[in-house]
């Protein structure tokens, strides 16, 4: 496999499958051969972003940082893979306009799916008031208005989702099997 450097964008709620979908694509680009890093929100904020937390400046604090470093790879070469919540449009957008190849992919899931799934138990600490500012439930998030490729978390496989994924890589020619 050939690839150019690009950033690959996963934007959804906590718990909707970012870091699953991301593992798996990792696995796959791993066993091409490919270069890559992945910048996932839960390990960036225990070094990067030490100390932030959830208000609206310090997410877009966070992010600004990951598209920073997320630039900086992906035009050396690298596949940038980032698995952030990124609540905002505005942000993503402006992060959007600062690097050349970018991929923007919105892990979609029913907040009652989530709510139920519940994998860390921050949705019931928010819904009980334990957490503030929590995603979806006393923040804000808002989907992308045009994202390069949904992923349904609660429809389809993982399997399924990283094979959508990839064909859309293809299909752009950022990822070349021949
Ligand atoms: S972002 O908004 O700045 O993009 P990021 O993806 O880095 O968020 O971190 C989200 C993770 O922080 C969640 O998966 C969850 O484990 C944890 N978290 C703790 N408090 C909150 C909160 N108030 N809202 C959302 N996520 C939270």
């Amino acid at each position: 496999m050939t690839h150019q450097g690009f950033t690959l964008w996963l934007t959804g709620m906590s718990g909707a499958g970012k870091s699953t979908v991301s593992d798996r694509l990792m696995d796959r680009f791993r066993a091409a051969g490919a270069r890559v890093e992945l910048l996932d929100g839960d390990v960036v904020r225990t070094n990067l972003s030490q100390g932030l937390g959830f208000s609206r400046e310090d997410r877009d604090t966070n992010i600004r940082r990951i598209g920073f470093v997320a630039d900086l790879l992906s035009r050396n070469g690298i596949i940038a893979v980032v698995a952030a919540i990124s609540p905002y449009r505005a942000t993503r957008d402006e992060v959007k306009a600062k690097i050349a190849n970018f991929v923007e992919v919105f892990v979609d899931c029913p907040i009652e799916v989530l709510a139920a799934r519940d994998v860390k138990g921050l949705y019931k600490k928010a819904l009980a008031g334990e957490v503030g500012n929590f995603t979806g439930i006393s923040d804000p998030y808002e989907a992308p208005l045009n994202p390069d490729v949904t992923v349904r978390s609660d429809r389809e496989s993982v399997e399924e989702s990283v094979d959508r994924v990839w064909a859309e890589l293809i299909r752009r020619g950022l990822v070349s099997t021949s």
